[in-house]
């Protein structure tokens, strides 16, 4: 949580709805408290709770006044029925005291209760709208924008959100109507005394100002010095397998402390800072209960001021300064509010790159045929990965792409399933444009092993089927015999419904990639997409993969991203990338033959020492 230990507000961001901007950047820009749009578009969600705002409304409401005339009632007691030992009416009196009392209790229950449900509620929808939105973006949003920082606006900023609309606009209401009540009353009672009462709220009103000043920079870098910890520790978690294998874990540790310690520090200043202010205005509420005990305890004595009245403004003062402390925070509250309120439009804002046109068709059943016609591919404007691409697939055909790390061979993959758009150039398959049909009905005809394998948390049946619940038991077992991975499942205690952890955490990398390959070939798609891991597989697993896949190769059009020489001899056409070029095709003895890249990494391959082309 940003809100930490105080008080006080962060810039206001206020900016154009941009994919190719990192959300950190929020963190540095300013702007006004006044944010006219995200206003109009938070009424809205305000609206969707208006029957439970209304109800916690009136419960503020009824609150607010029951406070504001227990005190006026007091001293009406204390004068009309005690002084003058009159006792007639005296019951209804105390009764109504009583009854305001129940007031508070209900108002105090109301509002507690349908703020929670309206709250919750704009919580509810805001965070489902969120997620809606960030799991469909394409992966170019994802490549640009740190997980941090999105599940920071997911969490955080929504919550400060909701902590606006549920809590500040009623408090502001409350406030509001508890100061005017009060100053009303008081001055109704007895204007002089009222102004007396008053005389330190301009001084409270500067020093709360001077205040601020200081606490807002101390506050904001309270904020940032948490939220940096927060980034530190989750990418300290994501990473720690690979922390600890490179035993790096002193470095992190490090990092850490440090995030930690400037967290602490920035608490320590900020708790100073509260630790001045609080008796500050303790203090002055004090010098203005002084001031109205001299003067009205004179007049009091002299007989012109009831001692009830006298009561009464001495138990208004008291509730006096607390609304106007929470009024000049609640400004900071409401700026913090519009800076969250601006950066989650901004996300449901930020438009799909890869979305399907209007009047997208439904692919056909495709045979497998693939052209790609000179493509262009960049992940930013200026740079391009991929350059004037030609590539012919025919259907059936199995076709290995080499090439050095960083060629742009996954790229290129990635165009084909459409996670990324080309910068100029076609990618047909049996002639359709890849970007003028459906990304459903494209994805649905192409299974794709990615390079990083990733299962999700759940059982590995629930891995290989993918949410695709009409598949039968039978169809999983029968995918993960064709792929090879039936014999190690069936040796785990829990067979298939082994529960794999986050990104499945106790399976080797070649488990886990034949997990991945059984749920690729489920639903037997016409092209199947390989791209070999990096990491090294044991020598088990890579002959069960090479098996499988000259099984699985057999009428469909196969794509393999290969890293080990084993795949790539067994391909009809090898094409080699180098530097987002594609610079040889052919067989492999043709591609021998040349004497060319293909050759020198093929040398390089065979020498038992290298174990991927990495190496060459
Ligand atoms: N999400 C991304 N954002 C920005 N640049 C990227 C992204 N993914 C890859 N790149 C860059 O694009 C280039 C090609 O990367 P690509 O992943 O296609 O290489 P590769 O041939 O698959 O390499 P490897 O053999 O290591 O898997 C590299 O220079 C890489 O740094
Ligand atoms: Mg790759």
């Amino acid at each position: 949580m940003f809100h930490q230990g105080g008080r006080g507000g962060p810039p206001m961001a206020r900016l154009s709805s941009s994919v190719n901007r990192d959300v950190e950047d929020d963190e540095k820009l300013s702007g006004k408290i006044y944010n006219a749009g995200v206003i109009r578009r938070l009424a809205k969600y305000l609206v969707m709770v208006w029957q439970w705002m209304a109800l916690g409304a009136s419960g503020t409401i009824i609150r607010s006044v029951a406070a504001i005339f227990t005190p006026y009632i007091t001293g009406l007691i204390i004068d009309h029925y005690i002084r003058t030992e009159n006792s007639s009416g005296l019951n209804v009196v105390v009764w109504s005291l009583v009854g305001l009392a129940l007031f508070t209790w209900l108002g105090q229950y109301l509002e507690t209760l349908y703020l929670t449900y309206a709250g919750q509620g704009i919580l509810f929808k805001l965070r489902t709208q969120l997620c809606t939105h960030l799991f469909q973006l394409s992966m170019h949003f994802f490549s640009i924008n740190k997980t941090g920082k999105l599940m920071s606006r997911v969490q955080n900023d929504v919550d400060q959100l909701q902590t606006l609309v549920a809590q500040d606009v009623i408090s502001l209401l409350a406030n509001f109507i508890t100061l005017a009540g009060i100053i009303i009353i008081m001055i109704s009672m007895d204007a002089r005394l009222a102004l007396i009462t008053l005389t330190v709220v301009p001084v409270m009103l500067i020093l709360i100002l001077v205040w601020q000043l200081y606490a807002r920079r101390t506050f904001m870098r309270v904020r940032t010095a948490i939220a940096v910890v927060n980034d530190k520790l989750q990418e300290g978690i994501s990473g720690v397998r690979v922390t600890q294998s490179l035993s790096r874990e002193e470095v992190n540790i490090e990092e850490f402390t440090q995030a930690n310690k400037a967290n602490l520090d920035a608490n320590i200043s900020a708790a100073r800072l509260q630790a001045l202010m609080m008796p500050a205005v303790d203090i002055l509420t004090n010098i203005s209960f002084a001031l109205v005990l001299i003067y009205g305890g004179k007049q009091v004595l002299e007989g012109t001021l009831g001692v009830g009245v006298l009561v009464a403004f001495l138990l208004y003062i008291q509730r006096f300064f607390q609304p106007i402390m929470e009024l000049v925070s609640l400004y900071t509250d409401v700026q913090r509010a519009m800076v969250s309120g601006t950066r989650i439009f901004e996300l449901l804002d930020v438009e799909n790159e890869v979305k399907d046109k209007p009047g997208a068709i439904e692919l056909p059943k495709t045979k497998g045929d693939i052209a790609i016609n000179h493509v262009y591919f960049g992940y930013k404007p200026d740079v391009n990965v991929l350059n004037d691409i030609n590539l012919k697939i025919n259907s059936g055909e199995t076709v290995a792409i080499v090439g050095r790390t960083g060629a742009g061979k996954s790229s290129l993959a990635n165009l084909i399933t459409r996670l990324y758009d080309v910068k100029q150039g076609q990618i047909l398959l049996d002639g359709y444009d890849v970007t003028g049909v459906t990304q459903e009905s494209l994805r649905r005809q192409i299974g794709v092993v990615p390079q990083e394998p990733y299962l999700f948390s759940g059982s590995i049946e629930d891995n290989i089927r993918n949410g695709r619940d009409t598949v039968s038991q039978d169809e999983i077992v029968k995918a993960a015999q064709a792929t090879g991975a039936h014999n190690f499942i069936s040796g785990l205690p829990d067979g298939y419904k082994t529960f794999v952890g986050e990104r499945g955490a106790n399976l080797s990398a070649g488990q886990r990639q034949l997990i991945c390959l059984a749920r690729a070939i489920l639903s037997d798609p016409p092209i199947l997409i390989l791209d070999e891991a990096t990491s090294s597989i044991d020598t088990n697993t890579e002959r069960i993969m090479q098996s499988s896949m000259l099984r699985l190769s057999k009428g469909r059009t196969c794509i393999v991203i290969a890293h080990r020489l084993s795949t790539i001899t067994n391909a009809n056409k090898i094409i080699v990338l180098e530097h987002g070029k594609l610079i040889e095709t052919g067989k492999h003895e043709e591609l021998l033959n040349k004497k060319g890249v293909y050759f020198e990494m093929f040398q390089a391959l065979s020498n038992p020492n290298t174990v991927s082309t990495e190496g060459y």
